[in-house]
């Protein structure tokens, strides 16, 4: 099996019964904030887009990437779509052309034309991806390939089951705006963003020691930012606390535990893999780019700045009413929720900077009170603070998702009172019916399910499930004290009082172990 890097979360798999290409990604995304590092852009696009089967892992756009696909992409080519609850992926591909599609029922191994075999995990709850994310099992030639990508499944146990895996693709670097973007103390967002880097690289060893493969690919970031806006958060500054370290830092963290199997693909790097090992060769040592890395980025930085320039002149909408058009788009979303609504609990204020970078418009979506309209001078839960031009620019094209476009492009500050809500974000990323109703659903039905099942981890009785997404705490949790840790998302739990100290909600069920429980 031949592995050929493409960048980010991208490769094209080839074997003599066919050819996979997964996640390309070249144009920048998020509000042109995130750019494929290393650059990918100069590759021979038309012939690795001439392939058998097209595999998107989800909508996140640095995984889909429209304009790539509509126009390298072999529409020919058959897409191995994960088995998500809505259509809005196929529907998307449609548009783009494609129109053959093998939808992978879900961890069933698919068996292709000349014995290619594929499993296609899709995981489904309204935080994971934009309402979907998911990995890629193949194997051909007795050689077996997992392409976990940034999917977080609670384990890896229904692919280890179908044999040994010879290549592990993963993603080790972050992928969100926390901390940076919080108006908080430099030390504190240093303090914070350390936590969040170690628990980043934490995650990723204990998903590598679940399947034991061979040789470990660490892939899906970090991307480089070439704004001069937001250069600050390559991780070129020695900031410890900056959370988008690169594939050379993965390796000499994963030395550190002991990992001696990992390779890195740069775009164009070729890795053939064999069930005996794998040989890879690199357009340039990897040692020789990463100690240049300084120097990609600046270059990258000035080729890319029209780019970059084009889209920010393309977000101005003057004639869009904010505060009209959130009220028309937002207000019907408010009547019909019940899990998220409750969830956020509170006004959620944004404040608007004009085109003239002073004057700010604030405008609150009060859950509650289940209407938009403007600031009160009141207590809020969260606060936004961004440009104006953006939102404009999230209403003129009716984004369903902002957190597939406005957070993740980090082009705003953030305050909060009290924990992480992910009933904030999880309602940011619904905004359409489908959506809506699909996320209302799945808390609905975990709200009423059960978890019966305890086990004992140190001196505690605890659930086995993690409170937060259902990780198996005999393998995610660690007890230091009185205190869970689930190291799934790095959630906290106070065992004492049941109390998760990481976001509201989400109580724990747990006793001492030598105390009797009590049921209230
Ligand atoms: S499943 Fe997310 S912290 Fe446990």
């Amino acid at each position: 099996m031949r592995v050929t890097g493409t960048g980010h979360a991208s490769m094209r798999i080839d074997t003599a019964a066919g050819s996979i290409l997964c996640d390309p990604w070249v144009n920048p995304a998020y509000f042109a904030s995130w750019f494929p590092f290393p650059d990918n852009s100069l590759l021979d696009w038309e012939a690795l887009g001439d392939v058998d089967y097209l595999y998107v892992s989800h909508l996140h756009r640095d995984h889909f990437d429209a304009a790539h696909l509509k126009r390298f992409v072999s529409k020919d080519a058959t897409v191995l779509l994960p088995a998500f609850p809505t259509s809005e992926m196929e529907d998307e591909l449609r548009e783009l052309g494609f129109t053959k599609f093998l939808k992978a029922p879900n961890e069933q191994v698919v068996e292709l034309d000349g014995g290619l075999k594929i499993m296609i995990q899709a995981l489904t709850s309204p935080t994971d991806g934009p309402i979907g994310d998911s990995s890629l099992w193949v194997e051909y030639d007795g050689v077996r390939l997992l392409n976990q990508n940034d999917a977080r499944p609670a384990d890896l146990s229904v692919f280890a089951e179908l044999g040994h895996v010879h290549a592990h693709m993963l993603q080790f670097s972050g992928a969100i705006w926390y901390p940076m973007v919080y108006e908080l103390p430099q030390a504190a967002k240093t303090a914070f963003g350390k936590q969040k880097r170690d628990r980043q690289f934490d995650r990723t060893w204990r998903y590598i020691d679940d399947l034991k493969a061979d040789h470990v690919f660490p892939i899906a970031g970090p991307p480089c930012f070439l704004d001069d806006e937001l250069w600050q958060f390559n991780d070129i500054h020695g900031d410890e606390g900056n959370i988008f370290p690169d594939q050379s830092v993965f390796l000499s963290e994963y030395a550190k535990v002991g990992g001696t199997n990992g390779v890195v693909l740069l775009p164009g790097s070729v890795a053939e893999i064999t069930t005996s090992g794998a040989s890879t060769t690199h357009p340039v040592p990897v040692e020789e780019f990463f100690a240049d890395k300084v120097a990609h980025l600046e270059e990258m930085r000035e080729r890319k700045r029209p780019v970059i320039e084009a889209e920010k002149a393309s977000w101005r909408h003057p004639e869009v009413d904010v505060l009209k058009e959130m009220q028309r788009r937002i207000e019907p979303l408010l009547e019909e929720s019940i899990y998220l609504a409750k969830g956020v609990g509170g006004p959620v204020r944004f404040d608007l900077v004009s085109y003239d970078g002073e004057t700010v418009e604030s405008i609150v979506v009060d859950f509650p009170g289940k209407q938009v309209r403007p600031y009160a001078d009141e207590k809020v839960r969260y606060r936004f603070r961004t440009e104006r031009a953006l939102i404009e620019h999230l209403l003129h094209i009716g984004e369903v998702d902002w957190v597939n476009s406005l957070f993740l492009s980090c082009r705003f500050s953030a305050a909060r009172i009290g924990q992480y809500n992910e009933f904030v974000y999880a309602f940011f990323k619904c905004l359409s019916t489908e959506r809506l109703q699909y996320a209302e659903g799945w808390y609905d039905e975990h709200e009423r399910s059960s978890d019966a099942e305890d086990i004992t981890l140190g001196d505690w009785v605890v659930q086995r499930r993690c409170p937060h997404l259902k990780a198996d705490l005999t393998r995610f949790g660690i007890v230091e004290g009185d205190q869970l840790t689930c190291q799934l998302h790095g959630w906290k739990f106070d065992l004492a009082s049941g109390r998760c100290l990481t976001s509201v909600g989400h109580k724990v069920r747990a006793h001492r172990a030598d105390a009797t429980p009590t049921t209230a």
